[in-house]
């Protein structure tokens, strides 16, 4: 199967079970959506399908390769990226230098040398254009707004190509005309290729992108299916008013 699957995915911190025997697919080549209330485990799932922590039980599979436990840096090799439900970016590097780093996390120093390959510069340039913020290209990340920080995050995901991108609440804190531009980009991402895996709370989002739907609660899928069936199932209801 193309796409990436977990199997009784579990991970607690103290007496907390953030992620608990978690099973769910996620189809190669869709948008899908993963939602639920606060504290129902989405960003601990995707720190584990991403290696940012290790899972306690359970495998991940993605292509049908086991990628259980590996480290980030492996995974993000895979094809797969993400962005942070608090955006991350270096506050004091421009759009165009945060997108280089974007390239080689950990070394921002090489990343920035003059010696940097002119094609990386070509490529940062490109992908602001894409994202719509070519204009700001050299102006210090902590001078945008926190929307097209955002943005400036997104196409730091671009940089590494991957196949495959979990966004963590790409529309919080992101003002309307924003989150259209946000949602046309991923539409346009989508239709060349690329699969989404989308946690957010702004249903319209939701309900106006994916093309599947799968609801977390108390970590671990509840209801799953398009979002219309989604949205008229008494359990995701239940759920959301803390049932
Ligand atoms: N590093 C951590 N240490 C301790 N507890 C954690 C840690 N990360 C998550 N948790 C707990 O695990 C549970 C799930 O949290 P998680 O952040 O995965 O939920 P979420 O669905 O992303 O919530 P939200 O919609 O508010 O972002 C919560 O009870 C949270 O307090
Ligand atoms: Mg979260």
């Amino acid at each position: 199967m193309k796409g990436l699957r977990v199997a009784g995915l579990t991970k607690s911190f103290g007496g907390v079970r953030a992620v608990d025997d978690a099973s769910v697919t996620f189809q190669h080549g869709r948008i899908n959506a993963l939602i639920g209330p606060n504290g129902s485990g989405k960003t601990t799932f995707f720190n584990c399908v991403t290696g940012m922590v290790k899972p306690d039980a359970g495998i991940v599979t993605y292509h049908d390769r086991d990628i259980t436990g590996r480290g980030a840096h492996k995974i993000a090799h895979e094809g797969i990226g993400r962005s942070f439900q608090l955006c991350r970016v270096f506050p004091r590097l421009t759009a165009v230098e945060n997108l280089l780093a974007a390239v080689r996390p950990g070394s921002i120093v090489r990343a920035l040398a003059p010696a940097r390959l002119k094609s990386d510069v070509d490529r940062a340039l490109e992908l602001l254009t894409r994202v719509g913020i070519e204009h700001l290209a050299d102006v210090e990340a902590r001078d945008l707004s926190y929307g097209q920080q955002k943005l400036l995050e997104l196409a730091g995901v671009l940089m590494a190509d991957p196949e495959t991108i979990l966004l963590d609440e790409p529309a919080g804190g992101v003002n309307p005309a924003l989150i259209e531009r946000i949602g046309v980009l991923v539409r346009e991402l989508n239709a060349e290729g690329r699969t989404f895996l989308i946690v957010e709370h702004n249903m319209d989002v939701v309900m106006s992108l994916s093309d599947h739907v799968v609801v977390f609660d108390r970590g671990r899928p509840i209801a799953e299916g398009p979002p219309d069936v989604v949205r008229a199932d008494p359990l995701v209801l239940a759920a959301y008013l803390g049932g």
